[in-house]
């Protein structure tokens, strides 16, 4: 599969262009890295992509046709602050269970304990948290994900483990990466291939 946005234009405000006329492409077998300078628009291209963001002229497509936005979202946005994404009065469980129930192998490769799913989001680190929107975010499902600086606030052990967790997870389901993030020495090591904003925003 090919995920493909195509000349995607957006501006929150009329007179202050985000993302001109911005194309880039992915396939299922590919990881695909975004870098870019903070405030440059990489996290409102995530959010086109993954149709949190709607006004937007341009094309986002799957092997040429459009995305259908009303079930389950076949591209499935990660992103840096987990807490935000979640129900603060819905325990782990629910939060989890709110897209699947991911069989117990896959938990464990996260790292996941059974423990943390009866607590409350304000119960767990920031890790903690993100490794539960991670798995919420493999549903079956999923065909691409987008990762917008999912390991940002991670120290290094966490990050590693999460992002190779991730990485064979997407390999063995065919499931395309598109990994933003400003660390350049993470990008090389995990990315196929990378691209830089700037040259693909054509402000
Ligand atoms: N909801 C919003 N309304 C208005 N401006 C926004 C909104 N979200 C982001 N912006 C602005 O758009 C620009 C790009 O932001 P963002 O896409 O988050 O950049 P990046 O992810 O590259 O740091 C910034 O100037 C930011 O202030
Ligand atoms: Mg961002």
């Amino acid at each position: 599969m090919e995920l493909k946005a195509e000349n995607i234009t957006f501006s929150y405000h009329k007179n202050k262009p985000i993302l001109k006329d911005i194309s880039l492409s992915l396939n299922s077998n590919q990881i695909i890295g975004l870098m870019g300078d903070s405030g440059s628009g990489k996290s409102t291209l995530c959010k086109v992509m993954a149709g949190y963001i709607t006004h937007y002229t341009g094309e986002v497509t799957i092997d040429g046709s459009a995305i259908d936005r009303k079930g389950f979202d076949p591209v499935q946005l990660i992103f840096q602050h987990p807490e935000k994404t979640m129900n603060p009065k819905w325990k782990m469980e629910k939060v989890l269970r709110e897209s699947w129930i991911p069989p117990q192998e896959l938990k464990d490769t996260f790292g996941l304990k059974d423990n943390w799913l009866t607590r409350w989001p304000s119960e767990l680190s920031g890790g903690e948290l993100q490794r539960f929107s991670i798995l919420r975010a493999l549903n079956p499902e999923t065909k691409f994900i987008i990762a917008d600086e999912i390991s940002t606030m991670l120290d290094a052990v966490t990050q590693v483990q999460i992002w190779e967790a991730l990485i064979k997870h997407c390999k063995a389901n065919n499931i395309g990466i598109l990994a933003v993030s400003h660390d350049k020495d993470l990008l090389d090591v995990i990315c196929d291939d990378i691209l830089y904003f700037n040259e693909i925003n054509h402000l």
